[in-house]
């Protein structure tokens, strides 16, 4: 059996916070699920997590695959695996939910550790904050964390990442054993080192190769600098993967998105969740992408979507707002302050300028015009729209939904529509417009008369 706990349960004091550490995110992505990913990659049998300190708000972000355990009082690493004692059998992971970058190669290369406890260390060039691995004739004898640590000591590179692999009856042993005589007055799952040596159980260690794979989040200063070196390395790889990037520093893209080579991402651009940008696509600048799909040929200018399917060859701004269930096909046009919702558009729909499509279907080449508004929102229910295809919504116009347009249909500008309109009709809606000739100058008139 091939375990992973995710401990996640701290309250992250150093980030003075009001929410949880694991749920701030890195790319869009909240760090506690960056190391699920992971377990998920490294292939583990079993996902547990362990929760705590606003496990409420953390709750939401878990898979329903991932087991999750709640530590009662947040008395310190060792207390937390025991938190999850039932989950412990066969070979078990433990990783820290603020240490996200992990590869998982590196986890499932763990799972085929031999020795009771193996230690996934790092050589930091400033070890500072970590617990540090103090060896006697080059084997480890003991974690000694920053706050317990003498000056010779804290002068060691070599730093504890938080990831092990145990065989669980050891860590079983180990947990058994573990007090809280140290400056913190915690249990600390770096004892289990000494416990284990003890008696006699194998202890070894593993030194990563990248050791910015291995840095940890205790602070929004640590939180900033690796969203930084992530990004840099994502678009480092985009870039050498066939993205242009106009300028790394203001480009935002998010660890599980895929950019195809060709596209185009301008600057100030964020690319997050489980995007998809298609090759010679054209995002930005000043564009916000999340869980889309961007057909070829397509090109996003100052806009927000989120949660919808863009085809080829369509255009996406400036100014727009794409909501969650949009799914557009291919030559669509959508302009300057339109707001498309739960809605699907047909190939050639155009729709440019300052206008809301909520649960509406659109057909073929239809033209919305400046202005339209699908009256979705009763007050009560949702209610859709459907129009068919190559209607001309004149400008202005009011859908009230529920409501049909038949294929082909005219509506007459300003018109607000109540009643289905069958197909190749002209639809008129509006009060009737009514000339009185030579009114304003007779107003003047008498005006004049009474002074
Ligand atoms: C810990 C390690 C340190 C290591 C560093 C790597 C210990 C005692 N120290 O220090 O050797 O170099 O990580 O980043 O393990 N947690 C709980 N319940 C608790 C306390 C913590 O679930 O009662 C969780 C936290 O949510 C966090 C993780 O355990 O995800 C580590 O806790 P943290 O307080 O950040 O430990 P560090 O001081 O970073
Ligand atoms: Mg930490």
């Amino acid at each position: 059996m091939k375990k992973v706990l995710i401990l996640a349960a701290g309250l992250g004091k150093r980030m003075n916070s009001p929410r949880p550490k694991v749920v701030h995110e890195v790319l869009g992505k909240p760090l506690l699920n960056w190391t699920i990913d992971v377990a998920k990659e490294a292939k583990a049998d079993e996902i547990g997590v362990v929760l705590g300190h606003g496990a409420e708000l953390v709750y939401p972000l878990i898979p329903s695959d991932v087991k999750v355990f709640i530590q009662e009082s947040q008395l310190g690493t060792a207390d937390a695996v025991k938190a999850a004692k039932n989950f412990l059998n066969g070979k078990v992971v433990i990783l820290y939910g603020d240490v996200p970058l992990i590869s998982g190669e590196v986890v499932s290369s763990l799972f085929e550790s031999k020795a009771n406890m193996t230690i996934l260390t790092a050589i930091l060039e400033t070890p500072f904050g970590y617990g540090r691995i103090v060896r006697e004739d080059g084997k480890v004898i003991k974690i000694v964390e920053e706050n317990d640590a003498t000056d010779d000591i804290r002068k060691i590179k070599e730093i504890n990442s938080g990831i092990y692999a145990f065989d669980s009856e050891s860590l079983v042993y180990a947990l058994d054993r573990i007090k809280n005589n140290n400056k913190k007055g915690e249990y600390y799952l770096t004892d289990a080192v000494e416990i284990l040596l003890a008696g006699g159980y194998a202890v070894e260690t593993v030194q990563v190769k990248n050791s910015n794979s291995v840095l940890g989040v205790n602070t929004q200063k640590e939180l900033a600098t690796l969203i930084k070196n992530v990004k840099d390395d994502i678009n480092d790889a985009l870039m050498d993967a066939g993205v242009t990037i106009e300028d790394p520093q203001t480009t935002f893209v998010g660890p599980d998105v895929i950019v195809e080579s060709g596209a185009v991402l301008k600057p100030f651009t964020f690319i997050y969740g489980k995007s998809r940008i298609s090759s010679n696509a054209s995002i930005g600048p000043e564009t916000t992408i999340v869980d889309c799909t961007v057909g070829n040929n397509t090109f996003v200018i100052r806009s927000d979507c989120s949660g919808s399917v863009i085809g080829n060859n369509c255009s996406i701004g400036p100014f727009s707002r794409l909501r969650p269930g949009t799914f557009i096909e291919d030559n669509v046009k959508i302009g300057n302050y339109v707001e498309v919702k739960n809605s699907h558009l047909s190939k050639g729909v155009k729709s440019q300028h300052l206008t809301y499509l909520g649960d509406a279907t659109i057909g073929e080449d239809t033209n919305i015009g400046a202005g339209t508004i699908t009256c979705n929102y009763d007050g009560v229910r949702k209610n859709k729209t459907f129009i068919g295809k190559n209607v001309f919504v004149g400008s202005n116009t009011a859908l009230v939904a529920p409501v049909k347009v038949g294929d082909g249909a005219l509506i007459g500008a300003g018109s607000t529509i109540t009643d289905d309109v069958p197909a190749y009709a002209l639809a008129l809606g509006r009060a009737k417009q009514l000339n009185k000739e030579e009114w304003v100058l007779k107003k003047r008139r008498d005006s004049s008369d009474e002074k």
